[in-house]
C-alpha cells in the first residue's frame, strides 16, 4: 500500500504503520483496499504480540461476516442498508455551472439515526408526506395530487436540515442538495440558468431535492435590491414549481419565511413551521442524545435539564450536553459525575431564569410541580426561594 504523499513512515513500529495504512484506506473510503489489507494481515499480522492468533481469527471473521457492498452503493452515509431505489446517481452526472465547471448540487449525507424530535403537529405533517409516497399512483388514479413539495421554516437549529434528510431516508430516495454558493452567480442571468438546470435534473432523476436558505433564491419582489435578476429568478421558480413532477420531491428550508416571495410560498403543497422545542420535546431530545444513554443518566436529571433548557433550540441543547460531557471527561476522567454536573448546571440556570423574570419563575414552579412531581420544598431549594413563595405561586395558579 502506498504512503500518503510527503509522509515518512520510517522509524515507526509495525503497529503504527498498520494504523496509518488503515486510516489511509478509511479516508479514501476504499472498500477493496480495506479488504486487501485485511487479507494481508490474516497472512502476516501487523503485530508480534501474543494476540496475533486472536487478531487473525477476528480479521477472518470480518472478511466473512461483512458482506461486500454492491457496486451501486449509496454515498449517503448512515446506519441501515438501503434498497435498490436508494441508489443515487453519481457525482459525475450532477449538473454543473458551464463557466466555473462547479457542480450545482451535491449528494446529501444521511447521518440522522434517530430522526428529528418534532412536536405533534410537525410530526403529523411529516408522517403524512412520507405516507403519501408509496400510494401516489393510487392517489393519482382517483384524481388526487400527491404532495410534491414542502417548505420548512423556523429558527436556526430546530432540525430543518435534519428533517430533509429524514424525509429522503423514509422515502428511500437519494437526497440531492443545492449548492447555493455555486448556483448564485454574480453574472446577470446565470443564476436563473443554473436554477433551471438543477430543477431539470431533479425532474428527470427521481430524488429528493433540498434547497436550503431558500429565501436567498426566492426573495420577495418588493425588496428593492437586485430587482431585475430577482424577478427572473422568482419567475423561473414559479414556473418550475407549477410543472414539478410527482416522481421527485422538493424540500425548501428557510429561517426567514417573511422574506420568501408569497407567490412562491403558496406553490408549496405543504408548509411546516418548525418551532423551538417545548419541555416535552426537549425531554425526548435529551433522552436520545447518545452521551446521555451512554452515561445512564437517570430520568429525574433528564427532566431537570429539560426544564432548564427553555428557550434553547434543539441544536443548542445537543451542543450543551456534549460540552458538559466533554468537561466531565476532561475534569473527572470519565462520565461518573456527569449526572451531578447536569444537576448543577440545571440548578444554576433555573435560579438565574427565575430571578430574572417572575413569570418565568411561576412557569418553572408549575412545571417542576406538575411534570416532575417535585415537592414544594425541593422546588424552593433548587430556585433559591422560600417555601411560602412556592406555595403562593402554586395556589394562585390553581385559582386561575
Ligand atoms: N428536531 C431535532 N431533533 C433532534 N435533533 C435536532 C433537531 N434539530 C436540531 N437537532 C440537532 O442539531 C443539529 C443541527 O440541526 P439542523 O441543521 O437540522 O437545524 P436547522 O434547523 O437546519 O438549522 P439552520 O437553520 O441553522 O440550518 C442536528 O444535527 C441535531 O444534532
Ligand atoms: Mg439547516
Amino acid at each position: 500500500m502506498s504512503k500518503p504523499e510527503g509522509g515518512s513512515w520510517t522509524g515507526l513500529t509495525e503497529t503504527e504503520r498498520a494504523l496509518l495504512r488503515l486510516l489511509t484506506v478509511a479516508l479514501r473510503a476504499d472498500e477493496e483496499a480495506a479488504r486487501e489489507l485485511c487479507r494481508h494481515w490474516v497472512r502476516k499480522p501487523p503485530t508480534s504480540s501474543d494476540h496475533a492468533v486472536t487478531l487473525r481469527a477476528e480479521l477472518r471473521a470480518l472478511l466473512t461476516t461483512l458482506p461486500e457492498r454492491s457496486s451501486e452503493r449509496s454515498p449517503l452515509r448512515g446506519g441501515a442498508a438501503r434498497d435498490a431505489a436508494w441508489a443515487p446517481s453519481t457525482a459525475a452526472d450532477l449538473p454543473r455551472d458551464p463557466e466555473t465547471n462547479q457542480t450545482l448540487l451535491r449528494l446529501g449525507e444521511a447521518t440522522s439515526v434517530a430522526g428529528p424530535v418534532l412536536d405533534d403537529a410537525c410530526r403529523a405533517q411529516v408522517d403524512r408526506i412520507v405516507a403519501e409516497r408509496p400510494i401516489r399512483e393510487r392517489l393519482l388514479e382517483v384524481g388526487l395530487q400527491p404532495s410534491r413539495s414542502v417548505l420548512l421554516s423556523g429558527p436556526p437549529g430546530v432540525g430543518k436540515s435534519m428533517t430533509a434528510v429524514y424525509i429522503a431516508e423514509q422515502m428511500k430516495q437519494p437526497l440531492v442538495v443545492v449548492d447555493l454558493a455555486s448556483v448564485m452567480s454574480s453574472y446577470l442571468g446565470r443564476t436563473g440558468r443554473n436554477l433551471r438546470a438543477i430543477l431539470d435534473y431533479a425532474a428527470e432523476t427521481e430524488c429528493v431535492l433540498f434547497m436550503d436558505e431558500f429565501d436567498a433564491l426566492a426573495k420577495r419582489r418588493d425588496d428593492n435590491t437586485d430587482v431585475g435578476e430577482l424577478k427572473r429568478l422568482v419567475n423561473v421558480l414559479l414556473l418550475e414549481l407549477d410543472r414539478w413532477p410527482t416522481g421527485s420531491f422538493l424540500i425548501a428550508a428557510t429561517n426567514h419565511l417573511n422574506l420568501v416571495d408569497p407567490a412562491i410560498a403558496r406553490r408549496f403543497d405543504v408548509k411546516i413551521e418548525m418551532p423551538m422545542p417545548q419541555y416535552r420535546q426537549r425531554k425526548n431530545l435529551l433522552a436520545q442524545i447518545p452521551v446521555i444513554s451512554a452515561a445512564n443518566v437517570e430520568d429525574q436529571y433528564v427532566s431537570l435539564m429539560a426544564l432548564a433548557t427553555a428557550g434553547k433550540s434543539h441544536s443548542d441543547v445537543v451542543k450543551l450536553m456534549n460540552s458538559l460531557a466533554r468537561e466531565a471527561i476532561i475534569e473527572d476522567a470519565g462520565l461518573g459525575k456527569f449526572s451531578e454536573r447536569i444537576a448543577n448546571y440545571a440548578m444554576v440556570e433555573l435560579r438565574e431564569q427565575a430571578k430574572a423574570d417572575p413569570d418565568v419563575r411561576s412557569q418553572i414552579i408549575s412545571l417542576a410541580h406538575e411534570s416532575l412531581g417535585y415537592s414544594q420544598r425541593k422546588i424552593a431549594q433548587i430556585l433559591g426561594v422560600s417555601h411560602p413563595t412556592v406555595s403562593r405561586v402554586l395556589a394562585s395558579q390553581e385559582k386561575q
